[in-house]
């Protein structure tokens, strides 16, 4: 498996031979890649040696030679995939592998996934492994492959067709198979990749400086995560309100003032609103603020419901002159141009609702609809379009899938109406969270909040998911600056230069890690960290003194590098002025299992895995 980097380097001495019949020195790869020395330049040669792809020869100068000149393809790895419970299919492309061309067959394309959970472990595909996939849309009996069953849960597991219905079988005797009448497959498993380096990266070998808890009670498995108005529209990377809730009811009490400076689709504004806590939201994609006011604004539902059988009626009536098509680019390519009819039709319906609160709550209902309705494949976050037979065939009901929605978002808001606590407020904020957003110095009693892995383009990007709803139901003066979002957000911008003033060990010992290996990726990731440094200066700006900060984190992959997100912050936090009191590490629910069979509510196990998020505990000296 090479780097995008390692393959460059590659190229270079192969071209270079050709040219002068003799290899490059380790002084000219250094100069062609503007490597920081020669021990680099050393570094990537002997990465290509440990690979077979160059003799070993090293000790005499300019002896490096490729072996048999075998040709190299990258294959993006296009995100994560479980092999244990199914997994909402997030597909991000974060990272490429390089494989010599004859590791795979010449036909077909090919991905890559990285594997998390351990249903396959009789096939010798573990957690943290990466497999190589043939795109195809069939399988034989017994292949291993990445299927997608109810519309956007993927899995990767054995098939087989047995009794008019798909048996998908575990490579794991503990574990059951999972039968479906339909399961569409994405591909099957061509390679299986072990990358034992970054299992070592894992290991607790280092002297932390900080001690994660692995504590289970956290990881709420099996829990319903859709009740109250937390289900009325889908959104990436989303909390669970059994997190924010305990959060809240740890660190807080009843008529206190909190605030999420990264409240996505408003979670924690859910939750502090059900337990009597004032809050304010802050985000940065309009989509979001959208949707946290409509599922934190309490709405009489006989009213609701009244306003929505009008709806339907009027929907009927339309005249079809009062119908306006949307105005933004690419609509023809994203929707068909009768779904683009019946959803002006419906998008006209419900702006003519007066009353603002049912108005935008209705049209949460609409802006799934669009997402459901549009040109996209099911499932996925980023925009892709579907293709061939799929998009041909694709004949969505529009009304039906709106009724639906906004029947069983009328059902939320009728159990979120009954229990808000009504002396509570909150206040959502379009704003940066890395500047000032003039919420009042030490004016908080606790921050909650989750922010974003990394940068939006190689990360969740929150803006891509959102951009068809948002121009539909118009949050944007103009449709197209729709697009712009994901730059806006958290390391949407890489910075110019890897040099920098933060002061972390972790961080810099990671940035060096994956600089070796591509400097622009490293210059990509010190851009989030330059921007969540700041926020955590704001965060401290509004804190009172002795309160607490929860942040729920990912340490992600970049270039087969862990980055420890959570000792990142704890450092950074400590530089600014805050105490880091705990990590709490959880299972994320709904991707994967514990490693063994382990008693819940064990707080103290010292252990360090994939597959997991942290919570920091900070708070303000
Ligand atoms: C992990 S999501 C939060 C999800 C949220 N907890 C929920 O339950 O829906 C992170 C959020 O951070 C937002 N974000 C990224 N950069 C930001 C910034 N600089 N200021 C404010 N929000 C930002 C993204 O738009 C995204 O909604």
């Amino acid at each position: 498996m090479l780097t995008k980097k390692q393959a460059r380097v590659l190229e270079f001495i192969k071209a270079f031979r050709v040219r002068h019949e003799y290899a490059p020195s380790l002084e000219e790869i250094r100069r062609k890649f503007k490597l920081a020395s020669a021990s680099t330049a050393h570094y990537y040669v002997g990465k290509l040696q440990d690979a077979g792809l160059l003799n070993k020869e090293h000790h005499q100068p300019r002896a490096v030679s490729p072996v048999g000149a075998k040709q190299t393809v990258e294959i993006p790895i296009v995100g994560v995939i479980a092999a244990g419970q199914p997994i909402e299919a997030i597909e991000t492309s974060e990272d490429t592998i390089t494989i010599t061309r004859d590791e795979i067959s010449r036909q077909g394309r090919h991905y890559a996934l990285r594997v998390q959970g351990n249903s396959m472990i009789g096939e010798g595909i573990f957690d943290g492994d990466v497999v190589v996939i043939r795109k195809q849309e069939t399988a034989e009996n017994g292949q291993t492959v990445v299927a997608v069953i109810d519309d956007n849960e993927a899995t990767l597991k054995k098939l087989y067709r047995e009794n008019g219905r798909f048996r998908l079988q575990p490579a794991n005797p503990t574990l059951f198979p999972i039968y479906r009448d339909e399961v569409e497959v994405r591909g099957i498993v061509v390679k299986i990749i072990r990358n034992l380096e970054s299992q070592l990266d894992q290991g607790q070998s280092r002297n932390e400086k900080y001690v994660r808890k692995i504590d289970y009670s956290w990881d709420y498995r099996g829990e319903k995560t859709k009740s109250y108005t937390h289900g009325i529209h889908t959104y990436p990377a989303m909390f669970i309100p059994q997190v924010a809730r305990r959060l809240l009811e740890t660190y807080t009490k009843e008529g206190d003032t909190i605030c999420d400076i990264f409240c996505g689709s408003g979670t924690a504004l859910v939750e502090s609103k059900l337990l009597g806590r004032s809050i304010y939201g802050i985000d940065l994609n309009p989509l979001a603020i959208f949707l946290a006011k409509a599922k934190t604004t309490p709405i009489n539902p006989q009213k609701l419901r009244k306003e929505y059988l009008a709806l339907l009626t009027r929907v009927e009536k339309m005249k079809d002159s009062k119908i306006q098509k949307p105005d933004f680019k690419n609509l023809d390519f994203w929707f068909k141009d009768k779904v683009i009819i019946k959803l002006a039709r419906l998008k006209e319906a419900i702006r003519e609702i007066k009353n603002e609160a049912i108005r935008n709550f209705l049209m949460t209902a609409f802006s799934e609809t669009v997402r459901y309705s549009s040109n996209t494949k099911n499932g996925e976050f980023k925009l892709v379009r579907m293709k061939g037979e799929k998009l041909e065939k694709h004949d969505p009901d529009v009304r039906g899938i709106f009724c639906n929605r906004a029947e069983k978002n009328i059902a939320g808001m009728t159990d979120f109406y009954k229990d808000a606590k009504k002396d509570s407020w909150t206040k959502i904020i379009y704003g940066d969270s890395s500047k000032d957003n003039r919420i009042k110095a030490s004016s908080l009693d606790c921050i909650i909040t989750s922010p974003p892995y990394g940068d939006s383009r190689t990360t969740v990007a929150y803006g891509q998911f959102s951009r068809l709803s948002a121009q539909w139901i118009d949050v944007f003066e103009n449709p197209n600056d729709a697009s712009g979002v994901d730059n806006a957000l958290l390391g949407g911008r890489a910075s110019k230069t890897l040099t920098h003033g933060l002061q972390s060990e972790y961080l810099n010992d990671s940035l060096e890690k994956i600089a070796k290996q591509d400097e622009t990726r490293a210059r990509d990731v010190l851009s989030f960290y330059l921007g969540l440094n700041e926020c955590l200066k704001q965060a401290y700006r509004m804190l009172k003194s002795k309160k607490y900060f929860c942040l729920v984190v990912g340490n992600r992959l970049v270039k087969q590098v862990r980055i420890p997100t959570d000792f990142i912050i704890a450092e950074l936090a400590e530089k600014i002025g805050f105490t880091c009191e705990d990590i709490i590490v959880r299972n994320i629910p709904g991707k994967r299992m514990p490693m063994k069979n382990s008693p819940t509510n064990i707080v103290g196990v010292l252990e360090e895995t994939m597959n997991k998020e942290s919570i920091v505990v900070l708070r303000k000296d």
